[in-house]
């Protein structure tokens, strides 16, 4: 299946220059989503991985799908504010603008094989900083795995050492 079939590319969207890639219209049809889901599941099924992390919102979509078909736990990384124990956070800069994210401190535990998961690799700054709370609670990172990849911005070099899979590169 040709993923790219079922992404909607919206032009000067947030702002002008931008070529916003929409994943509703993958989300949206159920064979395509699953495909996605048991393609990006396949991309990883060698490592061992114990919980997968995604940071709010799309990586939510994505994450938790994805720690259901491997039959492991989520960690959702969500905007400043909105969870409600105790958090680890760190700010960040996002292709456009820039936000702070947190995780809950006891939502891992020391020495565990973390898998991150998210819609879209643009920047990388938010998975560069997803790893970096991950790492501060002593979390071990296997990997990163993207359905969107911007390769023009260049996102992976801002993670090097980790290993990135992603399953459709613009
Ligand atoms: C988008 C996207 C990724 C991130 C990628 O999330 O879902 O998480 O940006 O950009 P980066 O690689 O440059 O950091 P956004 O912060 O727009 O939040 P949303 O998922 O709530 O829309």
């Amino acid at each position: 299946m040709d993923f790219k079939d079922y992404i909607r590319v919206i032009p000067d969207y947030p702002q002008p220059g931008i070529r916003f890639k929409d994943i509703t219209t993958l989300l949206k049809d159920g064979p395509a989503y699953k495909a996605a889901i048991d393609a990006m599941k396949e991309l990883v099924k060698d490592k061992e991985i114990d919980l997968i992390a995604g940071p709010e919102a799309r990586g939510f979509v994505i994450g938790a799908p994805l720690a259901l078909a491997l039959g492991i736990g989520f960690i959702p990384i969500r905007k400043s504010g909105k969870l409600p124990g105790e958090t680890v956070e760190a700010t960040y800069d996002l292709e456009y603008g820039n936000d702070r994210l947190a995780i809950h401190s006891d939502s891992i535990k020391p020495g565990q094989k973390v898998l991150i998961a998210d819609d879209l690799l643009a920047t990388g700054g938010t998975i560069a900083t997803s790893i970096d709370l991950i790492k501060q609670l002593g979390g071990d990172i296997v990997g990163a795995a993207f359905l969107i990849e911007l390769g023009y911005l260049s996102g992976r070099d801002k993670l090097s050492g980790i290993d990135v899979v992603s399953l459709v590169t613009y």
